[in-house]
Order: C-alpha cells, then structure tokens, then sequence
C-alpha cells in the first residue's frame, strides 16, 4: 500500500498524472487480467508462453499466469521480460518486444491489486498458433529423414542430416520456421540449402589411396580438427583478432557471392528467442531446383536419460510474384584467440559489400563469453553507419533484429562486426577462465558471426530468371 502511494506521487511529479488511466492510482477500478493485461501478455509474450514453447508457463489463460503473478511484476519491472538486448535508445527494429512505460505500469498495478480476473466477457480473442507454427501452416513440413538417439552422458553434439525435398523447380520462400522434436537436447537447428553442384564441374579422377592422401593433407593443412562429433580449432593455427586487417576480412571460409559457405545457406534456424523468418511480400528466399536441406542439430544432453528427436522445418511458399531474394551471409572471424582471463578481448570482421544492398535484419551470435557486439556500416564517402549495437549480450537469447526501414547501403561498403568477450572470472557464465579460448562448436569454445539477411537491389527475380 505505502509503495503504491510513494509511486503515486512520483508520477504526480513527473506530470504523468493527467497522462494515465485513473485505474493505475488505486482510486478508480485496478487492472483486471481479462481487461488490461490479457492484451499485453497475448500481443508480447505468448510467442514463448504458451503450450508446447520453452517458456515456463502460458500466458494465454488468467488461471496459468495468476501463480506466477508476482514473478511476472519483477520481471516486467526490471525489463528481463520480454527479452531484448539491443540499445534501448535505438527503436528501429520491426520485432522489438520492449513493453511501453504505460504497459509496464499495467501491469505493475495489476500485480500489486493481487492480480485480478476481472470479467471474461472483456477478453480479447487470444492469438491463434496453427499446430503450434507461429508462421501459421506451412505448405510443406521437411522432418529430419530419422529420429536421432542421444545417449545420456557426455559432451554436446554437433550433428548433421541431409534430406532431399524433391523440389524440382526453383521455389520460393516466404516464412520459414524450425521446430525441435525434443526442446530438452535441442539447443539449436540450422536448416541449410545445399544446392546441387553445377553439372559441368570437373571431377577428378582418384584412386582411394589418392583420396585418402588428399584427405589427410586437407586436415593437416587445416585450422580445424574433429573431436568426436565437434569441430575446434587448432591452438597453434595462425591468429587474427583484427579480422578487417586481413584480406578475408577474417572469414575462415570460402564463400561464393551469395554467401555459400562449407554449410550452404541458411534457411531456417531455431534457438532460444529466434525461430521463425518472415520476409515482407514480394521478398523471398530462393531454394535452387535440386537442392538438399542439411540440418545441422546441437544437442546437448540430459545426465542420466537417453534422448530422442527429430525436428523439422516447416516453409510458406511466395503467394506474389517473388521480386527480390534474400540472402543470409555471416560475417565471422574464424582466426580470434582469447587470452586467460582477458576481460574486454576485442575481436572484428569485415566484409565489403560487391552490389547495392538493403539490409533485412543482424543476428548476432557467440557463445558464453560473448559481451558485446556492434554492427556498422562504413560507407564509400567515410561516413559511419550503426546498424545494431548489443552492449549486453546473453547466449541464452539468440535474436534477430528486423529492420523497420531497411537501411540502403552502395556497393563499396564496408560492414564492420566488432565482438567483445569476457574471459574473466568475473564472467559468471564463463565455463573456465584459465583457458585460452578459439573458435569451435561446443558452447565452452567461442564463436564470432554477424548473421546479416539482405537483398540485391537491381536482382529482380522473376520466376522465368530465377530458373536459370
Ligand atoms: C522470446 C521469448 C519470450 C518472450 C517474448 C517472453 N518470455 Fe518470459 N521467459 C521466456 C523463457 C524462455 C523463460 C525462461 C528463462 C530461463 O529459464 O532463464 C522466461 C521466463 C519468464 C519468467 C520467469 C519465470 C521463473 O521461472 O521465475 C517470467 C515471470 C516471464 N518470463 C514473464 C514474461 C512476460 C510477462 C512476458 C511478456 C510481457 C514474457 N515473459 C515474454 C521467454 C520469453
């Protein structure tokens, strides 16, 4: 009660007080669920609260969210929910899921009413999730071609199949979602496309010997090396912290145009906070003709119990004629070494744009010593351009931040990812400060990518182009 008065007139000061709703000031009717805050939770949380999601419990009924009431006040009030880690200056992202100052008070007095019903008559309709999809149906569902058994004990494992859709043509992808089959060992899915080789490439002619001789060469030579069913870098292969120093920017791969690298492109991913793609009409994502659909799956396991799953993919197909294709690149450095317990250790990458662009939407990702990371554009004249800046980055919220006005960039432009980690005790997720850390699959190793979706702004695709 003293609380609520000492709020009052905190607002009374502020001025807000001809600003709000009476019912906020415990002189008129407190909040109701049903009226008030039903509206809330269904628009920002049931995304994740709700039946069959990761989130703990539903926020699409009174009787599942009353128990969590007091819960649900504290974290509203910090902002730890809904989850959002981009510069809370910034307000230029489609998705940003922050409440209003106006809902937080909401529900703020609804929880400090004792969180009540109100009339069920005033409740909005709730959302609707088709089978679970929160693109809605899909018009294909591509599972992974077996169920996967995880055994109980041991480290996390990077594990990939291959399923072919039998598209025989070019098609066009709207939305795209993934879901796992198993939310306890699926940590992520990324659905590449592999599209097939070009028919005229050459193929050498090897004995096995020689196939094997060339194999072996190839691991020697390479930066990384396979551990079990992950692979981690070398701790003596060459470091380059400052990737945009290097003529690779401080990609470790070789990429096509398009983004290609040794995975293929993306089409789908999921992992906590990020599971659906859904592009403006007219804005598509091309599967070539033949192409296979690679899930790439972290699992990780539950001591003492084996596991199954088998997640799957489901695709909208373009209902308009597909102008622009999107294409996902990443932007990483492969070649970054983290010293023991480097507590602000800057690493960059660079990649130059070869066409005029428009940025789609930026996802960051690294691991559990991932501090921080920025996204800039430099432009041909100098000029510098903030895209996306995380101050606070958590692994445990894989986001994509959507444009709303999708920034245009010339060719000539210089995209800059710049990451910090946290390699220090201080660091209370860091799984051992004492080791110089590299790039590699399992979450006690690091990674470093810029996840960018954009689009070539004179590549109007056409299906009868397209095809070619
Ligand atoms: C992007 C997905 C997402 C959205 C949107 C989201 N949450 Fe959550 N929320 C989660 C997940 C996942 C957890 C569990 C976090 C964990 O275990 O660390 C969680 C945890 C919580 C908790 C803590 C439960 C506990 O164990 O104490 C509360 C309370 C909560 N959310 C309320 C909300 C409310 C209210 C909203 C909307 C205003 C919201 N969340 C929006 C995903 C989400």
């Amino acid at each position: 009660m003293k609380r609520r008065t000492l709020t009052s007139f905190a607002l009374l000061f502020a001025g807000g007080l001809f600003l709000l709703p009476a019912s906020m000031f415990g002189g008129g009717a407190a909040p109701t669920f049903s009226k008030d805050v039903a509206p809330i939770f269904f628009k920002s949380c049931a995304e994740c609260h709700r039946p069959g999601e990761g989130a703990p419990f539903s926020t699409l009924t009174y009787k599942d969210v009353r128990p969590w009431a007091k819960s649900i006040r504290e974290n509203v009030v910090s902002r730890e929910m809904p989850p959002w880690h981009a510069d809370p200056k910034h307000d230029e992202f489609m998705n940003d899921r922050r409440l209003s100052d106006k809902e937080i008070a909401t529900v703020k007095a609804w929880a400090d009413a004792g969180a009540p019903e109100g009339d069920p008559k005033d409740l909005p309709p709730a959302p609707q999730f088709i089978d679970g999809w929160t693109i809605g149906k899909p018009d294909v569902v591509i599972s992974m071609p077996e169920e996967h058994t995880l055994e109980a004990e041991g480290p996390d494992e990077y594990q990939y199949f291959e399923v072919d859709p039998g598209f025989k043509e070019d098609v066009y992808v709207q939305a795209a979602e993934a879901r796992p089959g198993n939310r306890k060992i699926v940590h992520h899915i990324i659905a590449f496309m592999v599209p097939p080789p070009p028919a005229d490439r050459p193929r050498p002619n090897l004995t096995p010997e020689q196939l094997q001789q060339l194999r072996s060469q190839m691991e020697r030579d390479s930066i990384r090396y396979r551990e079990g069913f992950l692979t981690r870098t070398k701790m003596d292969a060459p470091v380059h912290d400052d990737g945009c120093a290097t003529s690779s920017g401080g990609n470790s791969t070789r990429r096509d145009g398009a983004g290609r690298g040794e995975g293929g492109a993306l089409l789908a991913g999921y992992a906590p906070g990020m599971n659906q793609a859904i592009f403006e009409p007219g804005a598509v994502k091309r599967v070539p003709a033949g192409s296979k659909i690679r899930f790439q799956m972290h699992y990780s396991k539950v001591a003492g119990s084996v596991q199954k799953d088998r997640s799957y993919i489901g695709l909208i197909f373009a209902k308009t004629p597909p102008q622009k294709e999107v294409i996902t690149r990443s932007v990483a450095n492969g070649f970054f070494l983290i010293p023991p317990g480097a507590d602000n250790h800057k690493v960059t990458a660079c990649w130059t744009l070869e066409d005029d662009v428009h940025i789609v939407n930026l996802m960051p990702h690294m691991h559990l010593r991932g501090k921080s990371m920025e996204i800039a554009a430099y432009l041909p004249d100098g000029r510098k351009q903030m895209l996306l800046n995380v101050p606070n980055y958590s692994f445990a919220w894989q986001e994509v931040y959507y444009f709303k006005k999708q920034p245009a960039l010339p060719k000539g432009t210089r995209i800059q990812v710049t990451a910090y980690f946290d390699n220090s005790p201080k660091n209370k997720y860091n799984p051992d400060p004492t080791k110089p850390v590299r790039w590699g699959d399992p979450t006690y190793d690091e990674m470093m990518i810029g996840w960018i979706d954009y689009t070539v702004d004179k590549k109007v695709l056409t299906p009868a182009t397209a095809l070619k």
